[in-house]
């Protein structure tokens, strides 16, 4: 009876906790497919001054949480995509560190799209800490997916 009781507790707690682990971002290691355990970048400092950079530059189009503009897999009116989300709901995270750090330097490719160029107006530091903040808010699987495709192909 009791084991049976305790079972039961646990199967109860363990379903708001695995939904908390599924969101949550604040778990410093994460186990990734590949087999690696892996740090998260987790300097609250960085991360702090990476969500400032965010909300003074690009909130305005990523929304004020990353969750991206609404209907951001359709081109707008322009033909050109809407910002999409880096919460770690979008594609953002296919994308090693490097590459993000030119795609926020350089904006769109040839000026195809709407996404502008950052590299005149944030220092290298912001850039790195405005990734930092984001990929803060990635779920742990994600940001473990992401660790394993960096480690692959660091340049794309
Ligand atoms: C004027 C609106 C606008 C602002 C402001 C803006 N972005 Fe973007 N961003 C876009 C658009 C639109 C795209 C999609 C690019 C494309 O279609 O070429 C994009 C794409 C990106 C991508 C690539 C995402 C992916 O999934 O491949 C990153 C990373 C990014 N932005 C980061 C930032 C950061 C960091 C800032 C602030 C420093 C910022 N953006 C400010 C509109 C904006």
């Amino acid at each position: 009876m009791q084991i049976a009781g305790i079972t039961l507790l646990c199967f109860i707690g363990a379903v708001p906790l695995l939904v908390g682990c599924e969101r949550a971002s604040d778990s410093t290691t994460v186990e990734t497919m590949a087999g690696s355990s892996v740090k998260r970048i987790n300097d609250p400092e960085q991360i702090a001054t990476g969500q400032q950079v965010y909300q003074a530059n690009c909130a305005g189009c990523h929304g004020e949480n990353a969750a991206g503009a609404t209907n951001w897999r359709q081109p707008g009116a322009d033909g050109r995509y809407p910002a999409p989300p880096l919460d770690g709901s979008g594609h953002a995270w296919h994308h090693s560190t490097a590459v993000l750090i030119q795609m926020i330097r350089n904006g769109s490719p040839d000026g195809q799209g709407n996404m502008p160029a950052w590299g005149d107006k944030l220092s290298e530091q912001d850039v790195r800490a405005v990734i930092a903040w984001f990929q803060s808010l990635w779920p742990d699987p994600v940001y473990a997916a992401w660790y394993d495709m960096q480690q692959r192909s660091p340049s794309e």
